[in-house]
């Protein structure tokens, strides 16, 4: 079996898209394997989670840090001797320096509740709905220094239904993430997924399934 890519994960919460990507890696054809989990909160609840999963953690409180410098500064220093090859940000809710993000160009991943460029940044499902869209969904892309953006490697498209409210949304895009972001690190870590000209270009890419209609035909 060919290497498996270190992966680490920064969240900032619950965690429960780090839990869909730790799930997947414990199958051993994975390509990657979660080998840190960091979170810039000591309260986050994801830890646990991943300490019972049997994976190193660590709390890099931005709160002791004076500025963004030093402590991108201090998670690379973490990153680096626990030779982290990819990191993939889930719910990490931390504007990065451009200097961290160049560092980590093309090897940082991350999910975000909305089908980009649509719905950048907070209150995705909430905007959504005033909106009136009839599809929504979620993006896994690289990480640019601009926030919610950088090249798209995946999309997965949820129907908006009459009735829904930002949390029945919310649930059904969440759904759709842990799906997404599992298949999104599947395909950068076993090198399907590569960036050129700033767009994501898939190898050996089958046929999409049929479209997603909403309201459906009949
Ligand atoms: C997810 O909706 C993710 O798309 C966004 O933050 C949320 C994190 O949720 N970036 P969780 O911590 O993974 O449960």
């Amino acid at each position: 079996m060919s290497e498996r890519k270190r992966v680490a994960i920064l969240i900032s919460g619950r965690g429960s898209n780090m839990k869909a990507l730790v799930e997947a890696s414990q199958d051993p054809a994975y390509p990657a394997e979660i080998a840190l989990v960091l979170s810039n909160r000591p309260s986050a609840t994801g830890l646990a989670y991943a300490e019972g999963a049997g994976i190193s953690t660590c709390v890099i409180d931005h709160k002791s840090h004076a500025s963004r410098e030093s402590f991108d500064a201090a998670i690379d220093a973490k990153l680096r001797p626990s030779r982290i090859e990819l990191v993939a940000l889930a719910g990490f809710m931390r504007i990065m320096t451009a200097g961290f993000v160049e560092a980590w160009r093309d090897r940082m991943i991350n999910i975000h509740p909305s089908l980009l460029p649509s719905y950048k940044g907070l209150y995705t499902h909430e905007r959504a709905l005033a909106d009136g869209v009839k599809i929504h969904g979620c993006t896994s892309h690289f990480v640019r220094h601009d926030v919610d953006a950088g090249p798209i490697i995946a999309q997965a498209a949820v129907p908006v239904l009459e009735g829904d409210t930002p949390d029945t949304l919310s649930a059904r895009v969440l759904a759709a993430e842990h799906q997404l972001y599992p298949h999104a690190l599947r395909l950068v870590a076993s090198g399907q997924a590569h960036v050129r000209d700033e767009r994501v270009i898939i190898s050996a890419q089958s046929m999409a399934a049929a479209p997603l209609i909403n309201p459906p035909l009949r």
